[in-house]
């Protein structure tokens, strides 16, 4: 069992599939880190996962609110922005602690932002772009640290 995966995804299809694959294996509670440039693509493979779980209102970027709630089958999912985050007073002020509460999925956008306030990560994601310019599309980089994590990783990737 690796506790580590990288996938090339060539165009936004192929990131919106691998969102779908993410989304079937996600278990409440979980928490998970996109890391990754402005424009590696972290919104829009969040973007890929709420829709691929049903999610059919608007799907707006949380820069500006730092998260945007969803209820998915009595499931929270709360997608994190933390890119604009300043104040660790904000943390308490908006209650961040308590959506990270065990029982609801944490899709966490610029986490290094928020410094010590969050917990581990089950799973970190790292999108970049090809070291060779001649290519397009992302490299994608999954790592697990938990249990739950490894889980998805293995379920994601069962004959690696
Ligand atoms: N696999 C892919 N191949 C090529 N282009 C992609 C791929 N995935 C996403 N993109 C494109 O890259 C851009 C990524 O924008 P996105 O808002 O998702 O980035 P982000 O990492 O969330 O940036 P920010 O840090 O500003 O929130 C979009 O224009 C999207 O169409
Ligand atoms: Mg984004």
């Amino acid at each position: 069992m690796s506790d580590s995966l990288s996938l090339t995804l060539p165009d936004e299809a192929a990131t919106a599939a691998f969102a779908q694959r993410l989304g079937a294996v996600l278990q409440p509670g979980m928490v998970v880190f996109l890391h990754g440039d402005l424009g590696a693509g972290k919104s829009t493979l969040v973007r890929a996962l709420l829709r691929s779980l049903g999610v059919t209102g608007a799907i707006k970027s949380p820069t500006y609110t730092l998260v945007e709630p969803y209820v998915i089958s009595g499931i929270y999912f709360y997608h994190f922005d933390f890119y604009r985050f300043v104040d660790p007073d904000e943390w308490l002020d908006a209650g961040f602690d308590e959506y990270l509460n065990g029982s609801a999925v944490a899709l966490i956008e610029w986490p290094e932002r928020a410094g010590e306030l969050l917990p581990r990560p089950d799973l970190e994601l790292s999108l970049s772009w090809p070291v060779d310019a001649t290519s397009t599309g992302r490299v994608l980089t999954l790592s697990a640290s938990t249990a739950t994590g490894k889980k998805c990783l293995d379920q994601i990737a069962p004959t690696r």
